[in-house]
């Protein structure tokens, strides 16, 4: 029986490609569901074209009220019955009601080496801290932000002459390395850490 992955976004989807691009042959696991949270996310027709099914749940209508938006993911989710969900530039913070549902199930990738950098603008806090590397993680999800065990990383040098925009675009290659390997081994149950390169 292949493990069910659900992959949760909020723009452009290309770690999510990856992902389902990953979930093919003798994998052990096949994405069942593609879900943003902003109608207009471009992974939404990524997935449709590769078809995937997929969900769009606006979460401005809900303004502050998060339990109510993360009733109507859940009950989405619900419906999907993922074994794994995995967050892949989603850019919504869960409750802990929420990550407690869906208890040790959830991952998350994020762009840059935990536990450095939690939360937004991890780049350009990695440059002005003069750091020589920067890079990303994949961790389960706990309550506490960009926290939870690690089980993931890709390391790249700093260039003197990197910007924000030029170091995100040079990690996001090894996260999509990263990703589809640390979900390989998660499906079956494997937590060690994968480290790249
Ligand atoms: C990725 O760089 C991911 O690591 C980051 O958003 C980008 C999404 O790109 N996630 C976070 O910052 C989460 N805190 P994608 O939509 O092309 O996968």
């Amino acid at each position: 029986m292949k493990k069910r992955v659900a992959i949760l976004i909020s723009g452009g989807g290309s770690n999510m490609v990856a992902l389902v691009k990953s979930m093919t042959g003798d994998h052990p696991a096949r994405p069942v569901l593609v879900l943003a949270n902003d109608p207009t996310a471009g992974g939404l027709k990524k997935a449709q074209d590769m078809g995937i099914k997929t969900a769009a749940i606006d979460h401005r209508p809900f303004g502050n009220d998060r339990h109510a938006f993360e009733a109507k993911l859940t009950a989405a989710l619900t419906d999907a019955q993922p074994d794994v969900i995995c967050l892949a530039g989603f850019m919504r913070v869960l409750t802990s009601e929420f990550v407690d549902h869906w208890n040790r199930r959830i991952l998350n990738i994020h762009p840059s080496l935990l536990p450095k950098y939690k939360g937004l603008h991890t780049h350009s806090r990695a440059i002005q801290a003069g750091d020589s590397h920067a890079g990303c993680s994949v961790h389960m999800v706990t309550a506490k932000l960009d926290d939870g065990p690690i089980l993931g990383q890709a390391k790249l040098a700093i260039r003197p002459d990197d910007t924000p925009d030029t170091l995100a675009q040079r990690i996001l290659p090894y996260e999509h390395k990263l990703y589809p390997q640390v979900l390989r081994r998660f499906v079956v149950d494997d937590q060690t850490p994968v480290i790249l390169p």
